[in-house]
């Protein structure tokens, strides 16, 4: 609980931490690292070149002066950092490592303007801010690991099968070690998976890319050229080999409701989009699946989803992109998706609308589905890496 004259030193420093809110990410992350080398493996190292993560981290922190006004709001706010957070089994005991290094790099960067005062205010403030995502975190574990087929932290899985779904895209059917149940997850999700490559523990997140079965997981994984992980997976990993999985979470889930859906994606932004699919199909829900791919080599699930088509011809509307083909090549369209196009396919009666993709991708289809009156509550998508804004400079 933060004392009236905390709130009132937070409220008069709030601003000049904004400003230098990006020397005291600069700052944070290296500190906490060269202090906390545990802690290391947890973060994507490709998130740290680009800024996104760290900016996240801190601007979170500040985001909460304002955001504490409104505990409902701060709550539905925190869900993705939460989410985030459980797929990598983010434990209590290290909020208090954050906590200090933040604290250490926000003395560092604003020096002697930070009186003892100022610094017990920030202090208070982050744990209060930790005590609520413990809490928010705890009560996930907690459910999942009540579940049927689910666990606490980590549980061993091995690949029973693989399959190459374009040039680039490979699938990973994996099934516990234990030989157990394996529990439900809601279509959309993602997941968290631990690796060990050279030696030292990685981590990664891949979107669950078949509808709950009882019985696997699968992953589906785009090589990237200079990828660590998703290299590893193709170029080393193959059947009866092991990882460890984290628990499930994400918020890119079908809302409930009767309306119609489109579901647009960009490459490998089409795994969460399979069992979506599935879901609102078997809820006789009507689907436009909008999906862009390279070219045909690129073009990862062709069948599997002819198969969907198949089974809900009434239901399903699938429309397939490729932005280079040549003229005999069998597609629905070549290029770009644009405004023209999703104006075209868009369903009738405030649709719900999902996309993943590259970033670029879903600015181009968030803004054109603004235009055409979609509201932002109708709107949902999903990064494949850091959260940010679709439309920042
Ligand atoms: C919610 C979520 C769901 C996801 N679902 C999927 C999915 O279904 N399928 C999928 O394939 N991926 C998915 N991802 C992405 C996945 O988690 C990985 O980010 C992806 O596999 C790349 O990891 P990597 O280790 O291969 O690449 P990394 O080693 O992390 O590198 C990623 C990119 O950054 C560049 N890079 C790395 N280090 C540096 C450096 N020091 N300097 C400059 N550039 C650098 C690399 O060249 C590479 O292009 C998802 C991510 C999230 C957050
Ligand atoms: C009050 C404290 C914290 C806040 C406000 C916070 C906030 C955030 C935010 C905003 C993100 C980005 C979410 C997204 O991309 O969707 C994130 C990701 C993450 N957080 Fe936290 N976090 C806190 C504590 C912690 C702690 C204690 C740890 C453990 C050491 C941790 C580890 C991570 C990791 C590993 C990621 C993902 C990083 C990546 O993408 O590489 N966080 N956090």
């Amino acid at each position: 609980m933060l004392t009236n004259e905390q709130e009132r030193l937070i409220d008069a420093t709030a601003p000049v931490v904004a400003e230098h809110l990006d020397a005291i990410t600069q700052r944070f992350y290296p500190l906490m690292f060269e202090r906390y080398p545990e802690v290391a493996p947890l973060f994507n190292q490709a998130h740290q070149v680009d800024g996104a993560q760290p900016k996240a981290l801190a601007g979170a922190v500040l985001a909460y002066v304002q955001l504490r006004r409104d505990p409902a709001e701060a709550r539905r706010v925190l869900a993705t950092v939460v989410s985030k957070h459980v797929s990598l089994d983010i434990r209590p005991e290290q909020y208090p490592i954050v906590g200090e290094c933040l604290m250490a790099a926000i003395g560092e960067v604003l020096g002697d303007a930070v009186t003892p005062e100022i610094a017990d205010a920030w202090s208070a403030l982050y744990e209060e801010l930790a005590g609520l995502l413990i809490e928010l975190e705890a009560h996930r574990y907690h459910e999942f690991a009540q579940r049927e087929g689910g666990w606490h932290s980590m549980r061993t899985f091995r690949i029973a099968a693989t399959h190459q779904e374009s040039s680039v895209i490979r699938s990973f059917v994996l099934v516990p070690e234990d030989g157990g149940p394996v529990a439900d997850f809601s279509p959309g999700q993602y997941i968290g998976v631990r690796l060990t490559i050279d030696g030292e523990p990685v981590y990664r997140h891949y979107s669950l890319s078949a509808s709950p079965n009882g019985r696997s997981y699968r992953l589906s994984i785009k090589r990237e050229a200079e990828g660590r992980v998703s290299r590893h997976f193709h170029d080393v990993l193959g059947v009866g080999d092991t990882l460890s999985l984290l628990p499930p979470a994400g918020d890119l889930t079908l809302a409930e409701g009767d309306e119609p859906l489109m579901l647009a994606s960009g490459g490998v932004g089409q795994t969460p989009m399979l069992p979506l699919a599935t879901q609102a199909l078997e809820q006789g829900r009507h689907v436009v699946y909008l999906h862009a791919a390279l070219d045909r080599e690129h073009h990862a699930f062709a069948e599997e989803l002819a198969a969907l088509v198949a089974a809900y011809p009434q239901q399903l509307k699938s429309v397939t992109l490729y932005e280079n083909a040549v003229d005999e090549t069998p597609v629905d369209h070549v290029g770009r998706l644009d405004r023209e196009l999703i104006a075209r396919y868009l369903p009738a009666g405030e649709p719900r609308c999902y996309f993943v993709g590259p970033q670029g991708f879903m600015a181009a289809v968030d803004s054109a589905l603004e235009s055409l009156g979609v509201a932002e509550d109708h709107r949902h998508f999903e990064h494949f890496g850091p959260s940010r804004s679709l439309h920042a400079a």
